[in-house]
């Protein structure tokens, strides 16, 4: 049976479903109200009696207990398959599809990580309860650009007139691609897009910048973009996502964010990163006070107690 418009409307699968600015607004309001009433123990407990299911086909730390802890904290509770593409009978055979046809019926959303470009909306498709996209292969990571975006605002006070430095891996950096769908709603953004060759935004999101008229250059090298940056938005090289070791290999180093690249940098500006980091970001780094990662990952639990309680509240 073909999912009701009222599900349909409750996904979160792509950056690309937000409509304004203000929508996003209104989530990070609710975020930070979440945010103060947690520091006082005080979270009303709205999601009593709602389970989440956080089915993951792909590892994760922070997407997976972070959503795991915000429906916690609003009195829900959490069913997991931490290691679906193991132990659950997806290696049976089973296909998502009719995984996701089973798993809806246990729960009132699904928290969905998976290997594939497009899984989410595959998974919507069939589920009768909201699908929320917690990284689909290269695809997207919706969520974790809304954290992305709720942290410049907390580090730097706004989002408008910012210039940003993208660095790594942005062919398959997923959060990325997500992020650069919410950008455009912001003024005066201007991004410096520093990568490999091998490594280049894919043509389908230069053609959205052009589109949506935000300024951006192509770099090879970081130099002149660090001391004008306000977000350095660093990205770890996804191995996973290779044809061949040998071409990961060749540019797995490409970019280092050590005591050089912070004397570059702008002051004050955040270093942002999705995290897990490999060798990325110099851990010399961490102490700085514009290396914002941490409290990044901090964020996003409260920026997914908002979306939670936004999606399940009235259900
Ligand atoms: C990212 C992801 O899974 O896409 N991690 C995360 O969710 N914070 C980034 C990454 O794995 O490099």
């Amino acid at each position: 049976m073909a999912p009701t418009r009222q599900f349909m409307l409750h996904h979160v699968l792509s950056a690309q479903q937000f409509a304004s600015r203000q929508e996003i607004d209104d989530l990070f309001t609710l975020a930070e109200s979440l945010e103060r009433a947690d520091y006082l123990g005080a979270v009303p407990p709205v999601l009593n009696r709602k389970i989440l299911a956080c089915i993951f086909y792909e590892p994760s730390t922070r997407t997976r207990l972070s959503f795991s802890s915000a429906m916690l904290k609003l009195g829900g509770q959490v069913l997991t398959a931490e290691s679906a593409a193991h132990f659950s009978s997806a290696t049976k055979g089973e296909t998502l599809e009719d995984s996701i046809k089973i798993i809806s019926g246990y729960c009132d959303a699904i928290v969905l990580r998976h290997p594939e470009a497009g899984a989410a909306e595959r998974a919507a498709a069939v589920s009768t309860v909201p699908v929320i996209n917690a990284g689909d292969g290269a695809g997207e990571h919706p969520t974790q650009a809304l954290l992305d975006l709720y942290t410049i605002k907390k580090e730097l006070g706004r989002l408008d007139n910012l210039k940003i430095t993208l660095v790594g891996d942005l062919l398959y950096s997923r959060t990325l691609h997500s992020l650069l769908q919410l950008l455009p709603f912001y003024q005066s953004i201007e991004l410096f897009c520093v990568s490999p060759d091998e490594l280049r935004l894919p043509t389908k999101y230069t053609s959205l910048l052009q589109e949506k008229n935000v300024r951006f250059t192509e770099l090879k090298d970081w130099k002149d973009a660090l001391p004008q940056s306000d977000v350095v938005y660093m990205t770890r090289v996804q191995k996973e996502r290779f044809a061949s070791l040998e071409l990961y290999e060749a540019v797995k180093d490409a970019y280092i964010f050590d005591e050089t690249a912070l004397g570059l940098l702008k002051s004050p500006a955040a270093i942002l990163h999705p995290l897990p980091r490999v060798n990325e970001i110099s851990a010399a780094v961490d102490n700085d006070p514009r290396a914002a990662y941490f409290r990044q990952a901090r964020n996003g639990l409260f920026v997914r107690m908002a979306l939670l309680q936004t999606v399940l509240a009235n259900k």
